[in-house]
């Protein structure tokens, strides 16, 4: 067996742990910046695959960076695993994924020597097409100065942009990445939604959503979020917002959505007669008033 190599090396090698969505992109970029990928362990093989895939049985688990790309849920055990099939890790470098789970989850591989770290790439990978890293955004979570190095080095060869954040943060800062992709799409589903229960047809709906969300966001990065802010909440029509949620009322999740991003609107974005809407708010917030 093949030692592990020393984590100062400047060109660390990787294994990959689960051929997922992220796990794909993941692969293609290191061969894109010829960092060697020793080997894929995988728990079902699929039929072809370009990359060195291996079933655990016969996994090195050598590299000098473990990656796990598998579902959270999975990480506290993958690492179990490793440590059950190579006892010791010292100068390895243990990495997982997830944006919301902290390094504890990986407490056996340090136990058993090796530095431990996470990865979160700031990024959607909905499926196994491969998505390119470059100009990515990565937040690197590790205990180790020489670690967060090495892995900053890597971010940085893999064409992204590393920066570093704090194990206490990282519950809050996944529930902003999910604000900002997978409860965006439910936002811009409910639009549609909505829409659809307007009487628009789906292709027409569907149009209809991407006009006035694209402009939106254009405008949103563009000139800030108060200069893209336009319509009822702006111009602090409260008898319009009525009309809204007295129809909305047949469709109570639809209504609770409208009402929460209302309220936030209210709390931070720039609103003319601001108690009158909340008062229409909380008209339709039954026995909870609308406070600031
Ligand atoms: N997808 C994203 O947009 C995204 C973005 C940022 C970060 N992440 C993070 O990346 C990680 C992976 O997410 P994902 O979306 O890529 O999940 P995914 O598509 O479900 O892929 C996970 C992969 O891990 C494999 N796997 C599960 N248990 C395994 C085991 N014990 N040994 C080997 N392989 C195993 C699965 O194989 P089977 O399917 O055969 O079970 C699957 O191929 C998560 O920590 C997630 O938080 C994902």
């Amino acid at each position: 067996m093949k030692p592990a190599s020393h984590p100062q090396s400047k060109k660390p090698e990787v294994a990959i742990i689960g051929l997922g969505n992220w796990g794909t992109s993941l692969a293609a970029a290191l061969a894109q910046a010829r960092i060697p990928l020793r080997e894929v362990v995988v728990h079902r093989r699929r039929r072809t695959s370009p990359y060195p895939t291996v079933s655990w049985k016969h996994a090195a688990l050598t590299a000098r960076i473990l990656w796990l790309c598998v579902p959270d849920s999975a990480i506290a055990g993958v690492a179990q695993r490793i440590v059950a099939q190579r006892s010791n890790l010292e100068g390895q470098i243990l990495v997982h994924s997830s944006g919301a789970l902290t390094i504890d989850a990986l407490a056996p591989a340090r136990r058993a020597g090796a530095a431990i770290a996470s990865i979160h790439p700031a990024m959607s990978f909905p499926t196994r097409e491969i998505v390119p890293l470059v100009d990515i955004l990565f937040a690197v979570e590790t205990d180790s100065p020489a670690t967060q190095r090495i892995l900053h080095a890597v971010v940085r060869k893999l064409g992204g942009r590393p920066f570093d954040i704090a194990s206490k943060d990282k519950a809050l800062y996944h529930a902003a990445g999910t604000l900002a992709s997978p409860l965006l799409v439910s936002a811009l589903s409910a639009a549609t939604e909505t829409a659809r229960l307007a009487g628009l047809n789906r292709k027409t709906a569907t149009e209809w959503v991407n006009a006035l969300a694209r402009a939106t966001l254009n405008n949103f990065f563009g000139q800030g979020a108060a200069r893209s802010f336009s319509g009822p909440f702006a111009r602090g029509d409260s008898a319009t917002i009525h009309l809204h949620l007295q129809a909305l009322q047949q469709h109570p999740i639809l209504a609770d959505l409208y009402k929460s991003l209302a309220v936030n609107a209210l709390k931070s974005l720039p609103v003319r007669n601001e108690q009158a809407l909340r008062d229409v708010l909380t008209e339709f917030t039954a026995s909870k008033p609308v406070h600031r």
